[in-house]
């Protein structure tokens, strides 16, 4: 099988944005492919509503880290609201696309941002209910 991967998507994998942990994070959020196994942890840091901050680490795929990469660019200096409105094909279109495989790579990012934010949500006494049934925790289904 031969995949083609965008230029933009070779460009993010090959020198990823935003990697690495934030210390003292507002929100932290982990997730898991259910398919693959690959794993992502994204970090926020919040200033009020917005978004100042925010790197990940992924341990998965080339597609995985170049949709992470994407995602942490297109949220952060954002508010909450704006980055849980983020969806992986608004990712994969700013990466001009995947290959059909590869687009649950994809879903990772988004269900980290989710993930972080309801822990940002959590921390703050504010109740995640409304998007955390959306999201995949990595350690609930081993
Ligand atoms: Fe696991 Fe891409 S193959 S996230």
């Amino acid at each position: 099988m031969a995949f083609t991967y965008s230029e933009k998507v070779m460009d993010h994998f090959a020198n990823p944005r935003n990697v690495g942990e934030i210390e003292n994070a507002d929100g932290i959020g982990e997730v898991g492919n259910s398919k693959c196994g690959d794993i992502m942890k994204m970090y926020l840091k919040v200033d009020g509503n917005t978004i100042t901050d925010v790197k990940f680490k992924t341990f998965g795929c080339g597609a995985a880290i170049a949709t992470s990469s994407m995602a942490t660019e297109l949220i952060k200096g954002k508010t909450i609201d704006e980055a849980l409105k983020l969806t992986n094909k608004a990712v994969m279109e700013a990466l001009d696309g995947l290959p059909p495989v590869k687009v649950h790579c994809s879903v990772l990012a988004e269900e980290a941002i989710k993930a972080a934010v309801s822990d940002y949500y959590t921390r703050q006494g504010i109740d995640p209910e409304p998007i955390v049934g959306k999201i995949e925790i990595s350690h609930d289904h081993e």
